[in-house]
């Protein structure tokens, strides 16, 4: 067991711990919940559940608590979007929600940048098919 690392030495409380996640997925929801290709393959009608459940994970993720895996278990992201089609076009409209939610936050450019960049990394390590026309698998 390594010790946890000290919350104010975290990114997680650099850019203002959990309410700024709120912040993030909440905005980046509200374009998914506006979006033609996003919006049908949440299988829920109320978008909140999901939305917490990323918020928790980028909490995580970020050196906040570990919610996430307390209640979800290890993350296994691959694992878990392979029952959706995470095609470039998907990939293109996350990201496009994300860089405005990202950008509403207004954070300083150093920290900026490391969310932007992992946020982008981790959607094209997502995508699952090249092919338009293949469904879910
Ligand atoms: C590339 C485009 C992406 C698409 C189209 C996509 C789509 C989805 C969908 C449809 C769900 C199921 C909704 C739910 O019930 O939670 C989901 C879950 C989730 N996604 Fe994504 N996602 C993408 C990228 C990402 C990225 C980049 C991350 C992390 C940085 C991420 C993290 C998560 C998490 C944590 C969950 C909940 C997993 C669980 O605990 O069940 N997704 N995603």
């Amino acid at each position: 067991m390594t010790a946890p690392v000290p919350e104010e030495a975290s990114f997680f409380a650099a850019v203002g711990g959990e309410p700024t996640f709120r912040r993030l997925v909440d905005k980046f929801y509200e374009g998914v919940a506006r979006d033609p290709l996003l919006r049908p393959m949440y299988p829920e009608e109320d978008l909140g559940p999901a939305a917490d459940r990323l918020t928790l994970f980028l909490m995580q993720y970020w050196g906040g608590p570990n919610t996430y895996s307390a209640t979800r278990g290890h993350p296994r992201l691959r694992m878990r979007h392979a029952p959706f089609r995470v095609g470039p076009a998907e990939r293109d409209a996350w990201l496009t929600h994300m860089r405005a939610a990202v950008d509403s936050l207004a954070l300083p450019g150093p920290h900026r940048t490391a969310l932007w960049e992992y946020l982008e990394r981790a959607a094209y390590f997502l995508v699952n098919t090249m092919d338009p026309t293949e469904p879910a698998h």
